[in-house]
């Protein structure tokens, strides 16, 4: 359960939100979700799973079929199973960038003589500020006067800001090293070579996408032979070899990060220490900004893997009177111990020190990855021992990826052993396919943005709205009795009372506020693709399709299932 949790949103997204939502005034959204939905939601899907278990469901297919008695229900289920689906599609590709990224750091691929901090832009604040203000202060006096520190801060606000109101008064070439200190560097054209996205012209290192399908097909490859060999064959052998190394791995890099003190006598600011101050210290300020609310939470749930239906998946291997209670609390505190101990440790105050606060807000501003990919192999470059510890780095990250994207795929390997009564080879093999499949047009159409319609409907928007459904079938159809009993029934440690109103009312309540503001906030960009440009939305429409047909298709094969094999009433489970 741990490997399942513990993945790339630890070491990669963890430390981007929350360098890019203020360090300390982002984790205190993140601790409330965390209180507030992910316990919670980590209970309730530990006792749905093992009680689906009891009944032989390995699925939220069987489990909402079970408690609602409605066949709607059942079909509502199969989200449980379209959902991770899609997800570990989108993760199979990142994963597969860690395994590339392991190799090419053991054999120096992206090190050139020409690295050097200097390749980085000036620092945004102090030279560049000025410089931003200059330029729209000929334009227009009165939106500079409007423009504030946060938004000169705030790459990307500040570039739409110009794009709006200046007219193309500054071109987008002479903007970007300016919003992004690493637009120069090397290894931000590696990565773009890699991904794709490079002007083909322009290409040094790479000159075909061929490396990174060959890498993204051995990964998917790993991860089916995984799969095919069963849960104790496979994931748990997986899991008892990746995680302690994964732990080895990131607590010898967290010692490096903290030995690093501050490595530029010259800025003595920029140290490991401003890095962790800038995480730990609270800034009630900022709570008034809902944004931050919203990526928190969303955080709480990608990192825990909650609203999957994995956790209910692998909790239906329990036996009838396993503790949840407490395995489910080890389960969060474990990750989270991952995340915000060990991966605050290293991405955040090892980018402090060598490029400062400023530069460190402005690329985890740029994307996911590029604090990952592109800052971290830079710094590795300037340490002593660099080459070893940026092949652990990626190895780290691919043995979280890994165990999280074996974890992803178990409810369709469920769903097609149990309801399309496939054998476990075959059900790996559909698995593999599918994930190449739908994964190819994110491999070609990357640069266009085609993985973040996935990301945004999927792993944002489609956890939460399966979550709520599952509050619902549980804790409201099922009853706050019956679901209390389940939660409660072997439990290793008593749970406060108070749990039980926080899962019937304030999650629900929660979910639908988050909801609603995520539909609000991504309206124009996300939800109606305003800002995007024309050529970039026919890809991006093509993915929303491919999303609603897996999602049609996995429930119109359940209704088929339910036809042909009518659901048995009570299994015995093994
Ligand atoms: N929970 C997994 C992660 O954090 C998906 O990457």
């Amino acid at each position: 359960m741990a490997g399942n949790a513990i993945g790339l949103g630890n070491f990669l997204r963890f430390p981007r939100l929350a360098a890019q939502y203020g360090g300390g005034a982002f984790m205190i959204p993140y601790l409330i979700a965390l209180l507030l939905l992910g316990i919670p939601l980590m209970w309730l899907e530990w006792s749905m799973g093992r009680m689906g278990g009891r009944y032989g469901h390995g699925t939220t297919v069987g489990m909402f079929g079970r408690l609602c008695n409605r066949p709607a229900a059942r079909l509502l289920g199969t989200l449980g199973v379209s959902l991770p689906l899609l997800f570990v599609v989108f993760y199979t590709y990142i994963e597969s960038w860690t395994l590339a990224y392991s190799w090419y750091s053991a054999v120096d691929a992206h090190g050139t003589s020409a690295s050097s901090p200097g390749e980085l832009a000036p620092p945004v604040r102090g030279v560049n500020a000025p410089l931003l203000r200059a330029m729209l202060a000929g334009h227009d006096e009165d939106h500079d006067q409007r423009l504030s520190q946060s938004e000169w801060t705030g790459p990307g606000g500040a570039f739409a800001e110009l794009d709006r109101n200046g007219d193309q008064i500054v071109a987008a070439a002479e903007m970007q090293p300016v919003l992004n200190p690493l637009a120069n560097a090397h290894t931000y054209r590696f990565l773009r070579e890699y991904q794709g996205a490079a002007p083909p012209g322009e290409r040094t290192y790479f000159h075909s996408l061929l490396p990174a399908a060959g890498f993204w097909l051995l990964s998917v490859g790993i991860n089916v032979w995984i799969i095919s060999r069963g849960i104790s064959g496979g994931v748990e052998r997986l899991a008892r070899v990746a995680m302690p190394l994964l732990f080895v791995f990131a607590v010898a890099l967290a010692i490096r990060v903290l030995t690093l003190g501050a490595p530029d006598p010259a800025r003595p600011e920029n140290s490991v220490w401003a890095g962790l101050n800038y995480i730990w210290e609270p800034n009630f300020a900022a709570l008034a900004d809902f944004g931050v609310w919203l990526a928190a939470a969303g955080q709480i749930f990608f990192t825990l893997s909650i609203g999957t239906g994995t956790i209910q998946c692998y909790a239906s291997y329990l036996r009838p009177d396993d503790d949840c209670a407490l395995t489910g609390l080890t389960t969060a505190a474990t990750n989270e111990f991952a995340e915000v101990v060990l991966g605050a440790t290293i991405a955040i105050p090892v980018s402090v020190a060598v490029f400062g606060l400023a530069n460190t807000q402005a690329i985890a501003s740029q994307g996911s990855f590029d604090l990952g990919f592109v800052a971290m192999p830079l710094i590795f470059e300037q340490m002593p021992l660099g080459r070893l510890f940026a092949t652990l780095w990626f190895a780290l990250l691919f043995f979280a990826g890994v165990t999280s994207s074996v974890g992803l795929c178990q409810p369709m390997m469920a769903f097609l052993q149990e309801e399309i009564r496939l054998t476990r080879r075959c059900a790996a093999g559909v698995c593999g396919a599918l994930i190449m499949a739908l994964g190819l047009p994110i491999l070609l159409w990357f640069g266009h943005g085609y993985m973040d319609q996935y990301d945004f409907w999927v792993g944002t928007f489609g956890l939460a709205v399966f979550a709520l459904l599952e509050v619902i079938a549980f804790a409201w159809i099922y009853g706050s009795d019956g679901m209390w009993r389940e939660l409660t029934h072997g439990a290793q440690i008593s749970i406060p009372r108070l749990v039980r109103p926080v899962i019937k009312y304030v999650v629900p309540g929660y979910l639908m506020v988050l909801l609603a503001g995520w539909t609000y906030q991504s309206w124009g960009e996300a939800i109606r693709l305003e800002d995007v440009p024309i050529e970039d939305q026919p890809y991006l429409w093509r993915a929303r399709w491919s999303i609603i047909l897996v999602i049609a298709g996995v429930a119109g094969l359940a209704a088929w299932a339910t036809r042909v094999y009518p659901p048995a009433s009570d299994r015995s489970v093994s």
